[in-house]
């Protein structure tokens, strides 16, 4: 039996028509979640709904065992979280950021500015005087990374995380995802990129139109028929042919 980090039961939330409907699902110890799901499935909503960064109409959600509360705020020194895009804290430079962080976090004693260094000139980010407002699209996305990692969280929640990553970092960052998952860590994170979703979740969690459309163990998934497959058949995706015929059409006019 797999140990449960997190666990959501029936939550929903609306924004207008969009509606997130019932939404339960779990993050265990020691395995590494895709979620996936058309642009506007409710991707980003869950997460942050998970985040306590926004309120949700119904449902629960438990922490380690526990139940979150409404303004509960210590269990987040236990999650690492990327946003989809964009930090409060664009003013700071990438190192004052990842220490104002783990002073949040109430790591700092062992987390010395030597070894901020180091890993922000690994990350090629080591520019003393640049602000992060001032940063590439993709230089952006590594210190949003290195800020939901830098405390070894016990759960990692990753919105996009490889959106605009180089290559090589992008294979870094799976790397150092797939040392956290076996030291026990629970890792979440939402993806448009099948490949790298086949290579590293285990198990996908799939979206469409605020439901859970789809669940699996990537493996199974792999037997029958492929990521590509099990996306297109629960999303309703079979018409690109067509539609490639239609916009052609319309652009050429
Ligand atoms: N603050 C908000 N106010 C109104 N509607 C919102 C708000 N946030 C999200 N929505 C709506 O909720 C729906 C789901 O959005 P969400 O960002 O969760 O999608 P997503 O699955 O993350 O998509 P993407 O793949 O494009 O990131 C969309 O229709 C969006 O317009
Ligand atoms: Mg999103």
């Amino acid at each position: 039996m797999m140990n449960e980090i997190i666990k959501i039961n029936n939550v929903s939330k609306s924004f207008g028509s969009f509606k997130l409907k019932n939404i339960s699902l779990e993050i265990n110890e020691k395995e590494i979640v895709a979620f996936l799901g058309p642009n506007g499935a409710g991707k980003t909503t869950t997460i942050k709904l998970i985040m306590n960064a926004l309120k949700k109409d119904k449902g629960e959600i438990d922490f380690m065992g526990s139940p979150i509360k409404q303004n509960d705020v210590n269990y987040r020194k236990h999650i690492g979280y990327m946003p989809e895009s964009g930090t409060p804290y664009e003013f700071l430079t990438a190192r004052e950021y990842l220490e104002f962080l783990i002073g949040v976090y109430g790591v700092e004693k062992t987390k010395t500015k030597e070894k901020i260094g180091e890993v922000l000139s690994i990350f090629n980010l080591k520019d003393e005087k640049k602000h992060i407002r001032t940063y590439s699209k993709g230089m952006k996305q590594k210190v949003l990374f290195l800020g939901a990692i830098i405390h070894n969280p016990k759960l990692l929640i990753l919105d996009e995380p490889f959106n605009a990553i180089e290559p090589q970092t992008a294979m870094l960052m799976k790397n150092i995802l797939m040392e956290m998952k076996d030291s026990g860590s629970g890792i979440i994170f939402s993806s448009h990129v099948l490949e790298i979703v086949e290579k590293l979740a285990d198990r996908v969690i799939l979206l469409n139109n605020g439901e859970k459309v789809g669940e699996g163990k990537i493996a199974s998934i792999k037997e029958k028929g492929g990521l590509e497959e099990f996306f297109k058949e629960l999303t309703n995706a079979y018409q690109v042919d067509e539609n490639t015929e239609k916009i052609i059409e319309v652009i050429k006019s």
